[in-house]
């Protein structure tokens, strides 16, 4: 499932983002790339651990606690620490999947990235090309959203960033563990908890909303790992 979250950052949040990363020092992206993903990978990247990245990842992460439709669709159990990219002059990241484990840097943690998430931080007018596109069983998704807005995606799919053949494409970029491993289990789950949603906004105190609910959480018992 490929689902946007719209305004994930507030204007003022973006415009402070910004300001913090134009004017720091990017070093060279395959510092974080796998083997396989660092031959076709051109980007310039934060260090992790860079004081820029931590102070606006703990921002994100305060974020998407806030955000329902994240935490409907994600069911989160740990995010990795939010990191970040900037593509210019012809740069480009050609097709490759995510690392399926990744260390947290300088922990013992290991998180099991089962989403990907790639949140905006230049608006599409800034910049042409710079599209994610992710291939899905239902085809090919070309991706560009407005600042503050953020895409997730099956980190089980193919995916690429297209060329940049103007101006600067600035992002965060980060992995998520969920309670619920698979992505068909947890789309079924998402879709259910829209409808209960609907349920009790027009037909408030029905008595299906109840039974609903209970079906949706002994399936979550089921299915999740906490
Ligand atoms: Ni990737």
């Amino acid at each position: 499932m490929l689902l946007a979250i719209p305004d994930l950052l507030t204007a003022e949040q973006v415009l402070q983002a910004r300001q913090l990363l134009d004017s720091t020092q990017w070093v060279d992206g395959r510092v974080t790339a796998g083997h396989q993903s660092s031959r076709t990978k051109d980007n310039l990247q934060l260090p992790e651990g860079h004081p820029v990245a931590n102070q606006l990842g703990e921002m994100i992460l305060e974020a998407l606690g806030g955000n329902a439709l994240f935490i409907s669709a994600a069911l989160p159990q740990r995010v990795f620490p939010p990191l970040f990219n900037r593509y210019q002059g012809g740069q480009s990241f050609g097709t490759h999947v995510d690392n399926s484990i990744r260390q947290i840097t300088g922990t013992p943690h290991r998180i099991r990235t089962d989403l990907s998430a790639t949140l905006f931080f230049a608006n599409p007018d800034e910049y042409d090309g710079g599209e994610l596109v992710v291939e899905d069983t239902y085809g090919t998704h070309s991706v560009k959203l407005p600042a503050g807005h953020m895409i997730l995606y099956p980190a089980t799919s193919l995916h690429n960033v297209r060329p940049i053949t103007r101006g600067a494409r600035v992002a965060s970029f980060f992995w998520i563990q969920s309670m619920v491993r698979d992505d068909g289990q947890r789309a079924l789950l998402f879709d259910l908890d829209m409808a209960i949603q609907r349920l009790n906004r027009d037909l408030p105190d029905h008595p299906s909303a109840v039974q609903f609910t209970g079906v949706y959480h002994n399936l979550l018992r089921q299915w999740a790992e906490v």
